[in-house]
């Protein structure tokens, strides 16, 4: 089978993104399962860049409640009020959130306290509503940059634009 996942640590981020992003169309092509895909992003994402935690959190309540979805990790908190936290700033706002440094965030949620920077990104769906958050946490400060956002902002856009 060639669906193996990919340890992509020391390749530049941006051929990384590439190679990452090639793989997991291929292997969510004719997929129509949002937590199937969630599932599978959130393995290859893990794997290929060795972060602290991948996963999602889901919209159960729009515009007011979180809740954990497929991730790789440790524990995750199970809910997320949205405002709360990285994530739910990012939902609230509807936009990419980078953290280089986790404590100097107000009100950042500490689920792993090993976690030092972070990424959430937005994950909207076929009509543009917001269905979940994209949260990378790392163990080291200023692991996300422009170019993360604009790699998993990218990946993230399958959400909307798939076709299957
Ligand atoms: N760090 C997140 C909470 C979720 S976990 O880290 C898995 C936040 O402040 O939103």
């Amino acid at each position: 089978m060639a669906e193996v996942t990919l340890d992509l640590r020391g390749q530049p981020k941006t051929e990384a993104y590439a190679e990452l992003k090639t793989h997991a169309l291929a292997i969510l092509e004719g997929v129509d399962d949002d937590i199937c895909a969630m599932a599978t992003m959130s393995c290859l994402l893990h794997h290929a860049f060795g972060h602290l935690w991948t996963g999602f959190y889901r919209v159960v309540t729009p515009g007011k409640l979180l809740r954990v979805g497929p991730y790789q990790g440790t524990l995750g908190c199970l809910e997320i009020t949205f405002g709360k936290g990285v994530c739910g700033t990012s939902a609230a706002k509807g936009e990419t959130v980078v953290v280089s440094d986790v404590h100097a965030f107000p009100g950042h949620i500490t689920c792993d306290g090993r976690s030092a920077s972070e990424i959430v990104v937005p994950v909207y769906g076929h009509n543009r509503e917001l269905i979940a958050v994209l949260d990378i946490d790392s163990e080291h400060k200023n692991t996300f940059d422009d170019v993360d956002r604009a790699a998993l902002e990218d990946l993230m856009a399958w959400f909307q634009h798939r076709t299957a």
